[in-house]
């Protein structure tokens, strides 16, 4: 194991400071993007996609190509060596040598974990299993400091799957570091965040308040944060058929909503948000996947040390 290289695996493995660095840094590359088109010349960005993704992967890729590095990868593991049985470690010691920072996602929980204790090289969890997703939180953190100028003082209500969706625990995770941040937890009974998460929360005494009807705090918050009732994590299809519109939200839902509330979603969107609300100007889900790409630079640039010079 290399203990100097640097990994984003847990929204915990960046101090606060950490976080707001490259949150600002993203935000600086935004303004202008090609003062860092030559950053991470001679650099490659490896990425290894055991799980399907269309924003997470590519937005890793548009970065790293915005600053003038280059990609490989794979977004089939079924196209790989795993197919003929080779180990998580054995893969990782030879990919580490092909790129010099490498993004996993994958549908086992701490797989991208047991990936950094093997490589010579910075690795970013992109998302495994049911469990966490720190570079989503990345980027709902620059979309909500782009639009709300601070990440403080925020009520915040997070609705749909709170139970398996990994974006929702690593932005609970991250945002209740930050200064006065209450969280409206909408779901149905089955689809309630981890207990051992609401524990951890409730130890640090943040304000969280768990409703069934998005109807019962949609006017009084700043964000709306909808997800996707996560398919693919069910173990019974029945189920997921029961729970799967659970809500729906139309614009005359935020009629009486703030005037400057946001409405975000780390998207697929499936049915969860009609497509009228598209045009409402609070809606920001596109803006944010857009912003994913810039503080996805700043994170790379951070990883690989050239941030500094930047
Ligand atoms: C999310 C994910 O993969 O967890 N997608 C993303 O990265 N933007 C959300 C989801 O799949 O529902």
């Amino acid at each position: 194991m290399n203990q100097t290289v640097k990994h984003l695996i847990d929204p915990n493995d960046f101090s606060v400071e950490e976080i707001n660095n490259v949150v600002d840094f993203g935000l600086k590359i935004y303004q202008n993007p090609s003062k860092y088109s030559t950053l991470c010349q001679g650099k490659i960005l490896g990425t290894l996609f055991y799980e399907p993704s269309t924003r997470t992967r590519l937005s890793f890729e548009s970065a790293m190509l915005r600053l003038g590095g280059s990609v490989l990868g794979f977004s089939d593991a079924n196209t790989t060596a795993v197919k003929k049985g080779e180990s998580l470690a054995d893969t990782i010691r030879v990919l580490d040598g092909y790129g010099d920072i490498l993004v996993m996602r994958h549908p086992m929980e701490g797989a991208p974990k047991l990936a950094s204790e093997y490589s010579t090289v910075p690795v970013v969890n992109g998302g495994d299993g049911g469990h966490q997703h720190p570079t989503q939180t990345l980027t709902d953190l620059i979309t909500i400091k782009y639009y709300k100028k601070d990440v403080k003082n925020l009520k915040i209500a997070l609705c749909g799957d709170l139970l398996f969706g990994r974006t929702v625990h690593s932005l609970l995770k991250t945002l209740s570091r930050f200064e006065n941040i209450s969280f409206y937890l909408i779901s149905p009974p089955e689809l309630k965040i981890p207990k051992h998460l609401k524990n951890d929360l409730l130890a640090q005494n943040i304000s969280l308040t768990e409703v069934t009807d998005l109807e019962d705090c949609v006017n009084d918050v700043d964000i709306l944060y909808m997800t996707r009732i996560q398919k693919e994590r069910f173990l019974n299809e029945e189920e997921y058929m029961r729970l799967k519109d659970s809500y729906v939200l139309t614009r005359d839902k935020l009629d009486n909503a703030k005037e400057d509330l946001l409405v975000m979603h780390p998207l697929p969107r499936v049915n969860e948000i009609q497509y009228d609300v598209d045009d409402d100007p609070r809606a920001k889900f596109f803006q944010q996947a857009e912003l994913g790409v810039y503080v996805r630079m700043a994170l790379i640039s951070y990883l690989l040390g050239v941030a500094d010079h930047a």
